[in-house]
């Protein structure tokens, strides 16, 4: 990355793109790192502010397009969706039966998001549409009427039907799902991630998914994209897509346009509009 960025006052970079201390340090005409994405956890923030660069990120305009994947992953899931595929084009369906895959309702069933910020309350939102009780946790209560603050992640997980997870990927929330906090959750329970791969323990989940301990997990993001853990690529009740949730044309569209405007705004001597860090008084967004 130090070799691409060269001597460029901007780089324009993507969730895969490590941008580290040593970009930093072998880039001293760097000004503004635009992230492609609304999650910065491939950049070292505190380093680009040492730098006095500033670092940017895309939020609002994917909100509505991850939210929507979430639930595209929930419903497939709970429905059974690519199970009843699988048998239609293997010929297996031969006839409406009353007990054909039987999947899970959710009405009145309890929604717990994980991480409450933009697409957090966007989950909530279609939640409770579907009649859903949502409750969620964050470091601190949002004042919303979306859902019920949950302090305690443990009493969450032990509620919820649905877990779906919405936090940003720091020290704090790497594996934040691990094998212990997978064990509090019921048996009926499903998994959701649109977030990082990395606040799931993938060994741990593809166990308790394996063992029945849970009933099921739609995941669009892995702890080591683009692999994904073999354990979970046998199991049916898990549906799995290629990190895609904010992939719509509109969302995509949307979030070139403001990479670019971040850049263009830098390097015209503004503030940047959807900045995550701010090099003129070393604050950063946490
Ligand atoms: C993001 O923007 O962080 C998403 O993961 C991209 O889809």
């Amino acid at each position: 990355m130090a070799e691409f960025a060269g001597g460029a006052e901007a780089l324009i970079c993507l969730l895969a793109d490590r941008v580290d201390e040593q970009v930093f340090d072998r880039c001293g005409s760097l000004r503004v790192v635009a992230n492609y994405a609304v999650g910065f956890n491939n950049i070292d923030c505190a380093a680009a502010t040492r730098a006095g660069v500033w670092v940017t990120n895309t939020p609002d305009v994917l909100t509505d397009a991850t939210a929507d994947c979430a639930w595209t992953l929930l419903l497939a899931v709970s429905r059974r969706v690519l199970e009843g595929d699988r048998l239609v084009r293997s010929g297996g369906f031969t006839g409406w039966r009353p007990d054909l895959l039987l999947g899970a309702g959710l009405q009145g069933k309890t929604l717990g998001v994980v991480g409450f910020g933009r697409i957090g309350q966007a989950v909530a939102r279609r939640g409770a549409v579907f009649g859903m009780e949502v409750v969620y946790h964050s470091p601190r209560p949002i004042d919303s009427p979306l859902g019920v603050y949950q302090p305690d992640l443990d009493a969450l997980l032990q509620q919820a039907h649905v877990v779906s997870l919405h936090c940003r990927l720091t020290p704090d929330t790497r594996r934040l799902l691990d094998r212990r906090r997978l064990g509090l959750m019921r048996p009926d329970a499903i998994v959701i991630n649109t977030s990082r791969g990395e606040v799931v323990d993938e060994a741990a989940l593809a166990a308790a998914l394996a063992a029945g301990r849970l009933a099921g997990a739609g995941l669009d993001v892995y702890e080591e994209e683009p692999t994904v853990h073999r354990a979970l690529l046998g199991l049916e009740n898990v549906v799995l897509l290629p990190h895609v949730g904010s992939a719509t044309r509109e969302a995509r569209a949307a979030m070139t346009e403001l990479a670019v405007d971040n850049v263009l705004a830098v390097l015209a001597g503004r503030r940047p509009p959807t900045p995550v860090n701010d090099p003129a008084t070393g604050k950063e967004r946490k």
